[in-house]
């Protein structure tokens, strides 16, 4: 299987950079391809220009869509910040999975390209599971990452999982989180 992590923060020492350890370990036990795509390491530029609305697709961008038509797993690592993801990764979300690329629209209406794919999205809250979802905060993720992108763009699987408060629990629960970060990742890849 051929998977594709994208990942978005720009602390090294974050509990974010533990995840992708986790999944990258996991992927290479499994004997998985994949590619890492660590936004912030590539300065990543998430500002979709006036050009690419028009239907232009800079090289670099169609160099970003030829690995993710290569993956079959899209992995999405990244903190809640402002009840979304990163504005880096939301960036790689506008700029990459474009019109033509990722949906398009038909005389039916929208129609997603991404058959025959998963995706797979983690995030981390500093809130807890109750103030998330007293909040709304959890909904709102939800409905704009697994309806608003992951069905839109018609993958086969989608899944989310968010894990709470994770600044602060202790470190047995973090690592808890991680183990559960890796059959997850395990899941995903069956
Ligand atoms: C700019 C910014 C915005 C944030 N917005 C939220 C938020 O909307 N909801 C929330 O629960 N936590 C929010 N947080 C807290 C982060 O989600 C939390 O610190 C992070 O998940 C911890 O993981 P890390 O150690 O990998 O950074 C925000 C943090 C920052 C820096």
């Amino acid at each position: 299987m051929n998977v594709l992590v994208i990942f978005s923060h720009p602390d090294p020492k974050s509990f974010n950079a533990a995840i992708l350890g986790v999944v990258k370990d996991e992927l290479e036990n499994k004997g998985a391809q994949f590619k890492i795509k660590d936004l912030y390491a590539m300065h990543w530029d998430p500002v979709l220009s006036a050009d690419e609305m028009a239907g232009q697709v800079p090289d670099h961008i169609a160099a970003e869509q030829r690995d993710v038509g290569w993956a079959d797993l899209l992995v999405f690592i990244s903190p809640v910040w402002w009840y979304s993801v990163t504005a880096v990764m939301k960036g790689y979300i506008e700029r990459v999975m474009s019109l033509g690329f990722a949906y398009e629209y038909t005389e039916e209406g929208a129609r997603g390209m991404m058959g025959g794919k998963s995706v797979l999205f983690i995030t981390t809250s500093g809130a807890d599971e109750k103030t998330a979802l007293d909040s709304g905060m959890l909904d709102s993720m939800k409905i704009s990452l697994v309806s608003g992108f992951g069905e839109f763009c018609g993958f086969d699987n989608v899944k989310f999982k968010n894990y709470y408060a994770v600044g602060l629990v202790s470190d047995a629960e973090r690592k808890e989180m991680l183990a559960d970060i890796r059959s997850l990742t395990a899941g995903m890849l069956s």
